[in-house]
């Protein structure tokens, strides 16, 4: 469950107070909390970024932490240190089955750094606030001792002019977005198979009040979505393409996310330890949801349309096929190269009819596509790019700034060639250089002239070996990447909008 986000009212009334403490304002704890005091003379809390400190008191709250805020600088940026200095306290908190609720005081040079470099301080508030709840999240289908996290989350101070209910709403908002996607993406595959993803969608948009428009094989077979059909051929469980829609008026934005619920490669079987992990394939569609629960509830401005394609990869009697060739609902017929190859198919037939139909002003999408783009990153930024240098700007920014880097690679004509056939218009692999690039020169083929900016989230979607290592990430599993990127941007664009 989602814990109560509150603005204001950290220091009283909670089980537990965490003071954020940057390394200049070591000297200033000790005055405000006196039992800091040996504590810091003996040297043992020195305000580091992810340091935290259990002290016990006579007074009340009993519980203190200190948390450690770091210092200006970081590459991450200011924003992101509090976000990470308020994810410590809480991943300390909830690690103490007795407190289930914990206030959290921020330096007010710190929100103000954060606030400076965002969105004002409202959104810094927010934004740590979404950081908490990302925290305190847990995931576990245990049937007895279920993990312990806390019921009510405040933060302070309240500088003037903030509203505190109109933020804490707004972080409910975002938060709820962020669970949504990660227990889409953690689930088991049998779990959320293609079928479940409907039924998730249907019981969200039933909530919220959303459109919710699903195509099942016959439509896709008359729309001629041959990329969808193929890739969930193999599979006892049939594929199919859910468009769900929040809409506030505006301007109509749209997100494909890739949801193979299960990855196993198809007839080019994955290894075992590849295998392990794919079930957060869906991880892409699992954030477009989630970014669809978040604006409806946030209420912005825009439509916003998700695509879902939803398919399991599967190796059967019935699969496709490699060396088969498809014809994609653009008309485009693709040669097959490799049945693993799956995500850019899927995605191609849900682009194309997502310009077509829709027209947006931008079209994203958001895919855990290549193996080669963690290769590229690690798993510290999702790859990005696309083919208009406006909104790929613009989505490069929004992601630094809800804390989800991006780092762009290059799209030049050249990589194209890499996936020329000789029987059909396309081929759907490149071989291994440069292996993120080429499957985005892939999708570029089906979105027209439409303006469009693809993440590849394949190194960020879950916690890897080497991160996201950020602690609102502790639980591990799902990280509902691409979530908080896409309300940053279409915030900031209504906000552009408003203003212009
Ligand atoms: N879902 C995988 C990509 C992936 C791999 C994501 C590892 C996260 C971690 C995708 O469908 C895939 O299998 N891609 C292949 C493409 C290749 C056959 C051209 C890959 O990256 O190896
Ligand atoms: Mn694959
Ligand atoms: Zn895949």
């Amino acid at each position: 469950m989602a814990a109560r986000l509150v603005v204001g009212g950290a220091s009283e009334g909670v089980d537990a107070v965490a003071y954020l403490v940057e390394r200049d304002g070591l000297q200033a704890v000790r005055e405000r909390v006196p039992e800091a005091a040996a504590v810091v003379d003996a040297g043992d809390f020195e305000a580091r970024l992810e340091q935290a400190v259990l002290l016990y008191r006579g007074g009340s709250p009993a519980r203190v932490l200190l948390v450690g805020a770091g210092e200006g600088g970081e590459w991450f940026g200011e924003a992101e240190r509090l976000r990470v200095a308020t994810a410590t306290a809480v991943k300390e908190a909830k690690r103490l089955k007795r407190v289930t609720s914990l206030g959290i005081v921020v330096p007010e040079k710190l929100l103000e750094a954060a606030a400076r470099e965002g969105r004002g301080e409202e959104w810094a508030l927010e934004q740590a606030l979404v950081a908490a709840d990302m925290a305190n999240y847990v995931y576990s289908l245990k049937s007895r001792d279920k993990p312990h996290a806390l019921g009510e989350i405040r933060v302070s101070p309240v500088p003037g002019g903030v509203e505190p209910g109109r933020v804490a709403e707004a972080a409910e908002a975002i938060a709820e977005g962020v669970r949504v996607a990660r227990d889409i993406a953690n689930a088991p595959p049998s779990r959320m198979n293609p079928e479940k993803v409907e039924e998730t969608a249907r019981s969200l948009a039933e909530r919220l009040g959303l459109r919710i428009r699903v195509f099942h094989r016959g439509e896709l077979e008359s729309l001629g979505m041959g990329g969808i059909l193929a890739v969930g051929r193999g599979s006892s469980v049939e594929p199919r393409l859910i468009v769900l829609e929040s809409d506030g008026g505006g301007p109509t934005y749209a997100v494909v996310g890739k949801t193979v619920t299960f990855d196993s490669g198809g007839l080019d079987l994955k290894p075992p330890q590849y295998m392990l992990e794919m079930k957060y394939d869906k991880g892409g569609g699992a954030a477009a949801i989630g970014a669809v629960v978040a604006a409806a509830r946030l209420r912005l401005p825009v439509k916003l349309v998700a695509l879902i394609p939803a398919v399991e990869n599967m190796p059967s009697g019935s699969s496709y096929k490699p060396l088969d060739v498809l014809e994609m609902y653009n008309g485009l017929r693709v040669e097959v190269g490799n049945t693993d190859a799956e995500g850019r198919l899927i995605m191609a037939d849900a682009l194309a009819y997502a310009a077509e139909k829709y027209k947006p002003k931008a079209l994203i999408d958001l895919a855990t596509l290549t193996g080669a783009a963690v290769i590229a990153l690690g798993n510290h930024a999702a790859a990005l790019m696309g083919n208009n240098e406006e909104l790929l700007a613009r989505v490069e920014k929004a992601a630094w700034r809800a804390g989800e880097p991006a780092w762009r690679l290059p799209m030049w004509p050249v990589y194209g060639k890499q996936l020329e056939s000789k029987v059909a218009d396309v081929n759907n692999v490149g071989g291994r250089p440069a292996g993120a690039i080429t499957a985005a020169k892939f999708l570029e083929h089906f979105v027209g002239e439409t303006a469009w900016a693809h993440l590849d989230i394949a190194g960020v979607a879950w916690v890897q070996e080497k991160g996201p290592w950020k602690p609102y990430y502790s639980q591990g599993g799902a990280t509902g990447w691409g979530v908080r990127t896409l309300i940053e941007l279409l915030r900031e664009e209504t906000q552009t909008r408003r203003e212009g």
